[in-house]
């Protein structure tokens, strides 16, 4: 695979002098050296360039648009201050990720509360520090939060999560918007209704609008219509109970380019079809103009970061296949193993040698499954190559773990030819602090 065009890499990639993979201006060969293997690489220019990108297709066809990041795609203090600069808000699904919005002061008005069963501990912590919209999934949730706001003499703000029933053609593991699902309320059963009418009554919860997500990544536009339709012409059933809709929230889910064989769409058009269908709706429906929230996740980070791997040793299977074991897997990219995710990968060291190999890039871990690609095309690998996996910035470094207890990735920022460190690899002591001796 050569990288120009594929839409996979990092906006700023390139092959160099010495014929290596290099993004921001560092030589990847060179920060493997450096930081060691397996590395997790992030281009801020293209973070940058993804948030900028997200808040001027929605402003420009939607003024009151704001952008959240769906900080489950990865949240670090970096991450969380580069998307804060770049005026977007940030959505948390749970404590954890409230607690580094916290740390690393992002405001609390711009923060959105997510999740289907937060804990008290949980909502206690997003009243102190003064979250502006907790998303309430489930009559539990509406019931403990109404009550734990009474007890402080507060008035919350909340949207509810909806499910429309809308099958947008995800892996069956990451679809929330059908009637099958653990997420929100459902249309269909009379839930949605139930609860909307049990928030309008509740009285420490101010019910500003409503939210749903359908799954991700969507690859599809005419789901985001659909759902858009259905769930605003649901909601206007309300208004003469008291409904206004201030705030609509179509969630996240935008695709990215994992293989060159399956682009993803602009930007652009998913804010077209989202803008379109919400005004379109709302003024057919006498909704006013309420603000456009959008959560994107995937699609800020996810291109952004390119994984880098040192080759070891390789397994010939006469007739049948070759195996090149890889110095990371399953425990710092799960996406595979999971969702049967496809990657694509280059030789980041010997970029210029073309493909004469086909093999099964493994992991390290003590599982058959541990496989990051199956059959793809490489110039012949030897041990201490260094190998490159793009569009690995998503859900990665966030859902790895420490199994067979490996410590978890270092992760870099580069820009302008300079790389730093924004999470050191973990070391075996840390992995041993929460243990009892
Ligand atoms: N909003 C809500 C309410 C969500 O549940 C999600 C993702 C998002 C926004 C952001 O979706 P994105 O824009 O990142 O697609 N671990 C899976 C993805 C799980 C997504 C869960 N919810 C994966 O690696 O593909």
């Amino acid at each position: 695979m050569t990288f120009e065009n594929s839409g996979l890499f990092p906006l700023t990639a390139a092959v160099n002098e010495a014929g290596r993979l290099e993004i921001g201006g560092c030589d990847t060969v060179a920060l493997a050296a450096e930081f060691g293997t397996p590395l997790y690489v992030y281009d801020e220019d293209t973070l940058r360039r993804m948030c900028r990108e997200f808040v001027g297709e929605f402003a420009s066809r939607y003024p009151d648009s704001l952008v959240a990041y769906a900080s489950k795609a990865f949240l670090n203090p970096a991450i969380g201050r580069i998307a804060l600069e770049e005026g977007l808000g940030l959505d948390v699904v749970s404590g954890g990720e409230l607690a580094l919005g916290r740390a690393i002061a992002f405001p609390p008005d711009l923060i959105y509360f997510h999740g289907n069963n937060k804990t008290l501990p949980e909502l206690e912590l997003a009243l102190d520090y003064g979250v502006g919209r907790v998303v309430v999934d489930s009559f539990h949730e509406l019931r403990m939060l109404d009550e734990l706001a009474g007890s402080r003499g507060e008035v919350q703000d909340i949207m509810l999560r909806l499910s429309p029933g809308v099958d947008p053609h995800t892996h069956v593991h990451t679809t929330t918007g059908i009637l099958d699902s653990k997420f929100g309320f459902s249309v269909e059963t009379g839930h949605a209704a139930l609860a909307i009418r049990q928030a309008l009554t509740a009285p420490n919860l101010d019910l500003v609008g409503v939210h749903f997500h359908l799954g991700s990544p969507i690859f599809e536009l005419e789901p985001f219509s659909i759902a858009i339709d259905t769930v605003l012409t649901f909601v206007s059933q309300f208004k003469d109970e008291g409904l206004e809709l201030r705030e609509f929230s179509p969630g996240g889910g935008f695709a990215i380019g994992y293989v060159r064989e399956q682009p993803p769409p602009a930007v652009a058009d998913y804010a077209q079809v989202i803008a379109s269908a919400t005004r379109g709706r709302c003024a057919d429906l006498s909704l006013g103009t309420p603000r456009l929230v959008v959560e994107p996740g995937r699609s800020v980070v996810g291109r952004a970061g390119v994984a880098l791997y040192s080759v070891g040793g390789t397994k010939d299977i006469p007739t049948v296949r070759r195996y090149v074991s890889l110095d990371g897997g399953m425990g710092d990219n799960i996406r595979p193993a999971l969702y049967e995710a496809r990657y694509e990968a280059v030789l980041a060291s010997r970029m210029n040698e073309s493909p004469e190999d086909t093999v099964t890039l493994v992991g390290k871990y003590c599982e058959s499954g541990d496989v990051l690609i199956r059959d793809i095309e490489l110039p012949t690998l030897a041990e201490g190559d260094v190998l490159a996996i793009p569009s690995s910035g998503a859900y990665a470094p966030p859902m790895s773990s420490n199994y067979n207890l490996n410590p978890r990735p270092a992760i870099v920022m580069v820009t302008d030819g300079d790389a730093r460190l924004i999470r050191r690899r973990e070391t075996f002591e840390d992995m041993m602090r929460t243990e009892v001796f």
